[in-house]
């Protein structure tokens, strides 16, 4: 199923395509396009280049790897996310490596390189949903994840599927319309809240 965002403005037709669907075929993903999704990751911006990125994955031809990391999404991902080609957890690092500061953008980078993996994605005809619901505790602990590194979001990716195979509740959600503040709600110029005109 195909969801466009309806634009109001000529955007890149990759960001009118990408969205985040629950329903996805269960197929394996070929190697070679894992390896150019995290090609697209590693090379997003980030500040001072510190890359402060890091991907624990699991495909699902490795069934043992899958439904571990399957495990550390919340329940109600789990529902949907287990039907995903490729699971992926970010885990970001907290300070630079260049002088043992906090790194402020450390989130925001993670943020960018999800973007850059999420347009390749769909580039390749694949589909993306980005998740806040992951138990960061468990991944933690059952990745051994160090101390100074934060685990952020998930991402399931994989191939488009078929609403119907859905329970009713996330089924409505995935044939509901997609919707967006105005520009007037978050475009500012002079003051906070007054629209800049556009
Ligand atoms: C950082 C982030 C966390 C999200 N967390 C979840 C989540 O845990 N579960 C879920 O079903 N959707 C999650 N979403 C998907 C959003 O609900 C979705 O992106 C939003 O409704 C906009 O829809 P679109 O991506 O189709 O444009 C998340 C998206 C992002 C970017």
């Amino acid at each position: 199923m195909e969801k466009p965002a309806l634009a109001d403005h000529p955007i890149h037709e990759i960001m009118v395509r990408r969205w985040s669907p629950r329903a996805f075929a269960p197929r394996p993903l070929p190697r070679e396009q894992v390896l150019i999704l995290l090609e697209a990751a590693r090379w997003a911006a980030s500040s001072f280049n510190q890359q402060p990125w890091h991907f624990l994955v699991a495909t699902r031809d490795d069934e043992a790897r899958f439904a571990q990391m399957l495990e550390c999404l919340v329940p109600g991902n789990q529902v949907w996310a287990r039907d995903a080609s490729l699971l992926i957890l970010t885990v970001t690092k907290g300070t630079f490596d260049h002088n043992g500061k906090p790194n402020s953008c450390a989130v925001h980078d993670i943020g960018l390189t999800a973007c850059q993996l999420v347009l390749q994605a769909t580039a390749l005809g694949l589909a993306t949903h980005q998740m806040a619901g992951i138990e960061a505790d468990k991944i933690r602990e059952v990745y051994g994840v160090p101390e100074g590194f934060e685990p952020v979001t998930g991402i399931a990716v994989g191939y488009p599927g078929d609403p119907d195979t859905l329970p009713d509740d996330l089924r409505e959600m995935e044939l509901a319309p997609r919707t967006r503040r105005p520009f007037a709600e978050f475009v500012f110029a002079d003051g906070w809240g007054n629209p800049a005109g556009y």
